[in-house]
Parts: structure tokens; C-alpha cells; sequence
């Protein structure tokens, strides 16, 4: 007699169906999880097709956009600068850096870099950014101008040192009056919870009504 324990293959008929089972049972799983996550909280997506877009410069608007998309199982897109934004870019002391310079000028279109988003598949566009100067940054204008958006809802959202973010809204409303924008919503330090019941309450009394 010798001991085979250390061998990975069956032995038998019986072990070979076993092991079959127990395989076919890990990829059914697999298969679960993954439709799971694709479809969101409340299985939002089946209904309702979201891409999540944001600009962040120092990462606060891109924590509150991944919580949007993970609530609404959306597609999460990034807008990436052509040129990085430094600390001084950013400077709104400064009257002469680049961000103080391009919300000066409303015909500022800094360049994306990257491939466009795939906006064709989705019916909701949330679209996020940080409040520069009680506005919208300009390449959030790039963007839009670069994607077809007609017959989608918009739903702006986001973060600030404590402005509001009516006053960039109207600006946006202004500027692309074919778009179907919503009022929008400032998420400071907003939790998921919170995200959740709002993104309920928009899909309930705007897009199913
Ligand atoms: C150039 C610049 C202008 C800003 N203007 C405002 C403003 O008008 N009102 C305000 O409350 N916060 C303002 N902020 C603060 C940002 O809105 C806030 O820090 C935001 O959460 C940053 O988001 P982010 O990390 O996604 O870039 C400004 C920040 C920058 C860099």
C-alpha cells in the first residue's frame, strides 16, 4: 500500500461527478456576485442606465461620485485633464493661476485626455465636480460639449468649501438649455446613506414620474 492523499485528481467515478458539482457550483456563484454588483441598490440599473462623471482635483468630489455609482450600479467615468492641475494651478489667491485665469475666461475649454465616455448605453448622467468660484470648472463644459447628452437627465452634484451649487447649475442651465438638467445637489460629507435616499428620491419623482 502506499498513500496517494497528496494527489489533486479523483480517484473514482463518484469523486469525478462530485468534483464537477462543486466546480459548476463555484462559477454559479461567481456568476451571482458579479450580476449583483453590476446591478446596484434596489436594482436600480435593470430600469435605469447611470453613468457617473465627475472632475476631482484633490479627490473629494471622486470619493462622493464612487458612492453614486455603487448605489446605482452605474458607470463610473473620470474627467482627466490633459494637464494635471498643480497645487499653484489651483491657487485661488493667485490671480494669475491657471484656475483663476480659465474661470475668468467662460470660453476656457481646457483639453480631456483619455477616450470619450460611453454615454449612449445610459438615460442618467450625474455629472460632478468640485464649486470653483461658485461655478462649474470649465472643463466640465468640455465634456459636455464633447458628448452627446440630449434626452438624457442631468443630475449635477457637488462638493465645496461651503458655496451652494445653485449658482453653477443656473450657469450650466444657461449655457446648454436643450440638456434636461435637474436641480442638482451639494454632497459635503454626505454618507452613503444619505446618497442613497437622495438617488432614490430622484429616480422616484424625476425619471419614473
Ligand atoms: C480654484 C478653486 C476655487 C474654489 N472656489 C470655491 C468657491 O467658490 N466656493 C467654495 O465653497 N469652495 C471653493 N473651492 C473649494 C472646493 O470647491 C472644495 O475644496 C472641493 O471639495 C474640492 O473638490 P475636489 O477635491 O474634488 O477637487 C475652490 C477650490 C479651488 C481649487
Amino acid at each position: 500500500m502506499y498513500d496517494d492523499s497528496y494527489l489533486c485528481m479523483p480517484k473514482h467515478q463518484g469523486d469525478i461527478l462530485m468534483y464537477r458539482i462543486m466546480i459548476l457550483a463555484a462559477v454559479m456563484a461567481m456568476c451571482v456576485t458579479a450580476s449583483a454588483q453590476n446591478e446596484g441598490e434596489n436594482g436600480m440599473q435593470t430600469e435605469n442606465r447611470a453613468l457617473v462623471v465627475y472632475f476631482s482635483a484633490t479627490g473629494t468630489t471622486a470619493g462622493v461620485a464612487r458612492m453614486i455609482a455603487d448605489v446605482t450600479g452605474g458607470k463610473l467615468y473620470g474627467i482627466v485633464p490633459q494637464q494635471a492641475y498643480t497645487a499653484g494651478d489651483l491657487d485661488w489667491n493667485d490671480r494669475q493661476s491657471r484656475s483663476s485665469v480659465e474661470m475668468n475666461n467662460p470660453q476656457a475649454r481646457p483639453a480631456m485626455k483619455g477616450s470619450c465616455a460611453d454615454t449612449e448605453a445610459c438615460n442618467v448622467v450625474f455629472i460632478g465636480y468640485p464649486i470653483w468660484w461658485n461655478q462649474a470648472p470649465r472643463i466640465i463644459n468640455t465634456f459636455i460639449e464633447n458628448h452627446d447628452l440630449k434626452g438624457k437627465t442631468i443630475v449635477p452634484f457637488a462638493t465645496s468649501g461651503g458655496s451652494g451649487i445653485a449658482g453653477s447649475v443656473k450657469e450650466l442651465r444657461n449655457t446648454y438649455p436643450d440638456l434636461e438638467w435637474t436641480e442638482g445637489r451639494l454632497l459635503n460629507g454626505t454618507g452613503r446613506n444619505a446618497i442613497r435616499d437622495w438617488v432614490n428620491d430622484i429616480y422616484r419623482n424625476i425619471i419614473w414620474k
